[in-house]
């Protein structure tokens, strides 16, 4: 059986949603195994345009279902509207996914203290807000609330009591929805999330259906936002990397193909290293043509150069075997494209940075490429073959615009050519 995962390679908004929703046709579940409502993943069915939070990228008009697993965190609320959306152009869509009662959940109270701690830092994250990573600190310090727990009236009321005095103590009184109120709020989105049709399964129960059928798991974020090897600590807090599939009772020993994904350049939003960045007129033309603004929160994505060092270190940190390339339309016309080839790190040139804190220190060394006209052009083929010979890892899929059918095998490019 087919078992496919599809990260990040970057920092993030590679494509993953897209480049997901182009492989679905080929899988019977889709499974999102880390990660909350700070990804967004955008789609398209047609010409209309839907961004995913938490819903894996299935096509709503296919056979194919979606499952968010346990490595997750998820705030019900966007849930609820994000299967409203899409349930108003396909009806009966709730029925086609099914979440994991261990899934932690993301608290309007987590919100209110991802907003609290960044106005404390002397040097925010940029965080999207989503209450991402309070929620992950509940979780690892026993405080959290796991969707199971919203089918035991007693036990919910009693940990949220408990959580509340906790976090009223931490942070002098400062949250607004006392734990009655929110115990109704959540029993109401549990059964909204029902009434819609979505399933409350855990991976236990799936695990004869996922062993024995197509499963593509579906990465959030990018591997340098790795709360373990990403540019700590402006890093999101959950598993950007392939190995996240445990959270669904997989080893990634069990993945045919763990495929990266890249844009043909680099972006970045929020704070934190980013070495091959550029914020030149070049940049800002990169951003406009390729719409660089967070599917999430809107704001400008930081632009730069392919980054070939945090490529290769993305590659041997999540094992990647295949790498799927977007976004390169977006440089066309460009008469020459830089490309990042080693960092100087303390006066040694480095292919790959050993630590997440090299990315903090490290002066980029560029090379230049000629640019192409078009993707079909020879030179866009020759700066495919330059990344995979400096990243060891072939590139597989190309996509040149963000519609779904807008992809190809790198084969049938090269016949093209
Ligand atoms: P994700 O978070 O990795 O799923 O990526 P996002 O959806 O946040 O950001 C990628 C953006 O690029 C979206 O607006 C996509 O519609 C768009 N996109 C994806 N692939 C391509 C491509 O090959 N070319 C162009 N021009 N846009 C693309
Ligand atoms: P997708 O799945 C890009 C960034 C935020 C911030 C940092 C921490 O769409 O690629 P958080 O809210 O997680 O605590 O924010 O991580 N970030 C992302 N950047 N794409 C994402 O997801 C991101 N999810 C979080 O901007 O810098
Ligand atoms: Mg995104």
């Amino acid at each position: 059986m087919k078992r496919v995962a599809v990260v990040g390679a970057q920092w993030g908004d590679e494509g993953k949603g897209k480049v997901v929703n182009y492989f679905a046709k080929d899988f019977e579940w889709i499974v999102r195994f880390a990660g909350g409502a700070n990804a967004g993943h955008t789609i398209y069915v047609g010409d209309k345009k839907y961004i995913n939070h938490l819903l894996p990228c299935i096509l709503p008009d296919g056979t194919g279902r979606g499952f968010l697993g346990a490595g997750m965190v998820v705030d019900l609320e966007q849930l609820v509207a994000e299967v409203e959306v899409l349930a108003k152009d396909f009806p009966g869509v709730g029925t086609k996914f099914a979440v994991d009662p261990e899934v932690f959940l993301v608290l309007p109270w987590h919100k209110q203290q991802d907003q609290l701690l960044e106005a404390m830092r002397a040097e925010p994250i940029g965080t999207t807000g989503r209450g991402i990573g309070p929620a992950y600190t509940d979780k690892a310090s026993r405080e959290g609330i796991k969707l199971c727990h919203l089918f035991d009236e007693k036990m919910l009321t009693e940990r949220l009591e408990n959580s509340w005095v906790i976090k009223q103590n931490l942070y002098r009184g400062q949250f607004s929805m006392p734990p009655a109120e929110l115990a109704g709020l959540l029993m109401r989105q549990r059964d909204r999330l029902l009434e819609l049709g979505v399933q409350v399964t855990g991976a236990v129960d799936m695990a004869h259906i996922f062993r024995s059928t197509s499963v593509l798991f579906e990465g959030a974020q990018g591997v340098l936002l790795d709360l373990d090897f990403g540019t700590y600590p402006f890093v999101t807090s959950g598993s950007c990397m392939a190995h996240g599939v445990s959270s669904v009772g997989f080893s990634t020993f069990e993945l045919d193909d763990v495929a990266g994904v890249l844009k043909a350049y680099t972006t970045r939003v929020g704070e934190g290293p980013f070495p091959s960045e550029d914020d030149t007129d070049v940049a800002q033309g990169i951003r406009e043509r390729g719409k660089e603004y967070g599917a999430t929160t809107g704001r400008p994505r930081r632009i730069g150069w392919l980054d070939l060092p945090a490529l290769r270190y993305a590659a041997i940190r999540s094992g990647l075997t295949s790498l799927v390339i977007t976004k390169a339309d977006v440089l066309n016309g460009l008469k020459t494209v830089r490309v990042c080839t080693s960092y100087r790190i303390g006066g040694v040139v480095r292919d790959v940075p050993s630590t997440s804190h090299d990315f903090f220190v490290a002066e980029p060394v560029y090379e230049e490429l000629p640019g192409w006209r078009t993707t079909d052009d020879v030179n866009f083929l020759k700066y495919m073959t330059f990344i995979e010979e400096q990243v060891s890892v072939p590139i597989t899929y190309i996509s040149y615009g963000p519609h779904t059918d807008e992809m190809e095998t790198k084969s049938r490019l090269i016949m093209n050519i």
